[in-house]
Parts: structure tokens; C-alpha cells; sequence
């Protein structure tokens, strides 16, 4: 299954904080904010990713992520011109997908539970049809939202209404079946001008080809798209990996974990973040087994 994180987004509305540096690069406690993105694509059993960055950031993205080599896996890049909405990464992604599955993922999204590999496992185990969730949110509002009848069958989906017929959110990671980007070609812009991906999933909805996963209540989702929810994010992955002692978005912990690199290489990547928590956190992984 291939991966795209869209990761496009400048974050105008966090200037002053992202003129010099672009919003997916923006330091989320102890890793940019791309790591978490790309761990779970990762913890999903994508090898190949293609990540959709900001014009003019080719460098910067380069020297972070590089290749993938170094982590077993593939990364390559494309620019988004304009933010044209989030199913335009599928657009973009078109010749990337190649006719396989997709999971495509927004680079602002944080998702934590210690059940979240499983349920992720199980959506990439999937062959037709697509695979949201839905996460239980105080304020739905400013997003997607899925209502539910009595069983559990998904009534509607609409993208930011005023009136939410639940408070079940579609967060920003998504499992599509190769017709996905056929039905991309088909949208027309919203009123906001962009290619939601709402009508992604309702066009699956439509075909009788969409499955929901409601995501556990007590599971750690967060969309770190201004000062306030990023300090959250911070401070919350911070207590998590104080409490727990097991790093979230760690990338190389995940494709050791894969069997995508060995114990030996994951030390050397420990090695090179000499003098770092998250350096020492690699070796003491690699050390373990
Ligand atoms: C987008 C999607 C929305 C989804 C949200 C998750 O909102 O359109 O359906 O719930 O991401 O972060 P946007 O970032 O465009 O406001």
C-alpha cells in the first residue's frame, strides 16, 4: 500500500512562528510535526511514501527525510502550488498511486493509543472501498463530522457544519482503494473554492463503499493547526513519553520495529543523534533484543 502525507500547508495563519520555517517542519516537543504523520503511515505498513510539500521547501524537507534509505524505506516529493484542498493530493498522487491502494494522511494530525497499530493494521488489511474513522470531539464544527444511526451505520458526512448532527469528527487519516483517485477527477470545488475530501467519502457512502471505525474515546487526536493546539500537542506527547516511557512519532522505532531496518542499523541512527533523549531512546531500543 502506498502513503502520502499532504503536507502543504505554510501555516500563514501561525506567522510570525512559520516564516522561517514551514508549518509540517515546526517542532512538536522533541520532533517536527511531519514525524507523526509519517510514523503511522509507517506503523501502517507503507514502505513507499510520497510526501506533498510547500513550494520553495524542497531543501529543507530533503535534508530532514531524505530518501528513506536510511529508514528502509522510500520517500519522494511533490509540490502543491496552490492549497487546493486535501483530495487534490490525489491528484497530485495520481501517477504515485499507480493503480494501488492509498493511505493518505495530512501532516497536521497527531494520533496516539497504544491500540492504534492494530486498528491500523486491520484498515490496510482492506481491499475495496475506502476506511475513515470517527472521533469523538467537544466541538465538532471545524470539521468533518459522521452521524451514526442506532447500529452504528454512517447516515451522513458533512464537511464544517454549523449544526452537527453528531460529534464524531473524520480525522485526517484516510484508506482508499485505487478508485480513489477516478473519483478525485470527478469533484467539483466546494464553496470554499478547494477539493474536499468529504465528497471523497461521500461518493464511497454513495457506492455503499464506505466503512467508519469509531476510534476509542480515551485514543489522543489532535489537529495542530494553531499556537494553542500545538502547545497542547506538545505538552500531551510529553506526558505521554514521561509516562509511558515509549516515544509516539518515533519514525525510527517503527521501521526497526517493521523489520525494516536491524537492531545494529537503528543503534547507528541513535548514534548519530549523539547527546540527545531521543539518541540514547534509540539505543536502549536497539540494546533490548
Ligand atoms: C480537514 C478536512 C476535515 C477533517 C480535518 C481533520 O479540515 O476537510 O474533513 O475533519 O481536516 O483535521 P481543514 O484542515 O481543511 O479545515
Amino acid at each position: 500500500m502506498k502513503g502520502i502525507i499532504l503536507a502543504a500547508g505554510r501555516g500563514t495563519r501561525m506567522y510570525p512562528m512559520t516564516k522561517p520555517v514551514c508549518k509540517p517542519l515546526l517542532p512538536v516537543y522533541d520532533k517536527p510535526l511531519i514525524y507523526y504523520s509519517l510514523s503511522l503511515l509507517v506503523q501502517a505498513g507503507c514502505d513507499d511514501v510520497l510526501v506533498i510539500i510547500p513550494p520553495g521547501e524542497e531543501r529543507a524537507f530533503a535534508a530532514l527525510l531524505q530518501d528513506g534509505a536510511q529508514w528502509g524505506i522510500r520517500i519522494s516529493y511533490a509540490v502543491q502550488q496552490t492549497a487546493r484542498g486535501i483530495a487534490d493530493a490525489l491528484l497530485i498522487g495520481a501517477d504515485f498511486i499507480a493503480g494501488e491502494r492509498v493511505c493518505l494522511v495530512l501532516g497536521d494530525n497527531i494520533f496516539y493509543s497504544p491500540m492504534l497499530s492494530e486498528q491500523l493494521h486491520q484498515a490496510a488489511a482492506i481491499d475495496s472501498g475506502a476506511v475513515i474513522f470517527g472521533y469523538w470531539v467537544e466541538d465538532p464544527r471545524p470539521f468533518g463530522v459522521v452521524e451514526f444511526d442506532a447500529r452504528g451505520r454512517v447516515l451522513s458526512i458533512e464537511e464544517k457544519p454549523l449544526q452537527p448532527r453528531s460529534n464524531y469528527i473524520v480525522p485526517g487519516m484516510y484508506f482508499y482503494d485505487p478508485s480513489v483517485v477516478e473519483i478525485a477527477r470527478g469533484l467539483q470545488p466546494s464553496a470554499r473554492g478547494e477539493l474536499e475530501i468529504t465528497d471523497v467519502n461521500l461518493e464511497y457512502l454513495r457506492r455503499g463503499d464506505l466503512r467508519v471505525v469509531q476510534l476509542d474515546r480515551d485514543m489522543l487526536w489532535l489537529d495542530a493547526g494553531n499556537a494553542d493546539s500545538l502547545l497542547v500537542a506538545a505538552s500531551s506527547i510529553s506526558r505521554i513519553q514521561h509516562s509511558t516511557g515509549h516515544y509516539v512519532g518515533c519514525i525510527e522505532e517503527e521501521v526497526w520495529r517493521g523489520g525494516r531496518i536491524s537492531a545494529d542499523e537503528l543503534s547507528a541512527l541513535g548514534g548519530e543523534l549523539a547527546n540527545t533523549a531521543y539518541g540514547a531512546y534509540l539505543q536502549r531500543l536497539a540494546a533490548e533484543k
